[in-house]
């Protein structure tokens, strides 16, 4: 069988291409392995699900140092396109993280509610730090200063969706970025 790989028909257009996104987290993960050198075997993954899911394993394996892994689950969005401002904690993570060096993997920044809440949460375990490995960032005039130390790629404002992303639970396992339809959710 010869695999033919289109663009799938809900998506206007293809923001960020396979190649570019394995690129993209590679260099992130020797940013980090660079970074975190020193800190060997206290290093806590934390992945934000289920967005994140992908971009967190890809990641890790791109980190050249022993690591740990974990995962949280928030909500903010339901089904819809804009978050509905209220983030419930879904799944904490069971790792113990106290004195530990915490890396959250992030998939997109967009209002920056969830990303506030999650470091909110962790920083009450006590780590010895916690940082921000986000692969996307909406440029948004109304979003919170929040410091993230690695940011894949700043995109403009549009619902985006694959590699994790994804609108009603759909289009996650898409391997590359895209932006989707407005008419798939304006007709919902
Ligand atoms: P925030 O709290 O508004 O920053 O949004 C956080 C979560 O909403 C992200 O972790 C994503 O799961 C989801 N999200 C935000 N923007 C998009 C998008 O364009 N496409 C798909 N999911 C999104
Ligand atoms: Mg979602």
């Amino acid at each position: 069988m010869q695999a033919v790989q289109t663009t799938h028909p809900d998506i206007e257009r293809v923001l960020i291409s396979e190649e570019e996104l394995r690129a993209c987290v590679a260099k992130m993960g020797a940013d980090i392995t660079r970074d975190y050198a020193n800190e060997e075997a206290r290093i806590v993954v934390v992945s934000v699900l289920r967005g994140a899911a992908i971009f967190m394993s890809d990641l890790v394996r791109e980190i050249h140092l022993p690591l740990e892994m974990d995962y949280m689950a928030v909500s903010s969005y339901g089904s819809g396109v804009t978050s509905s401002g209220t983030i419930k904690l879904q799944k904490d993570i069971t790792t113990d993280i106290q004195g530990k060096h915490v890396i959250i993997a992030e998939d997109i920044i967009d209002s920056g509610l969830t990303l506030q809440y999650t470091i909110d949460h962790l920083a009450y375990f006590k780590p010895a730090s916690i940082q921000v490995a986000s692969l996307l960032r909406k440029v948004r005039d109304d979003q919170p200063d929040i410091d993230a130390k690695y940011v894949g790629f700043e995109i403009p404002d549009a619902f985006v969706v694959g590699y994790g992303l994804d609108y009603a639970e759909r289009y996650r396992n898409l391997p590359y970025l895209g932006v989707l339809k407005p008419a798939v959710y304006e007709n919902k």
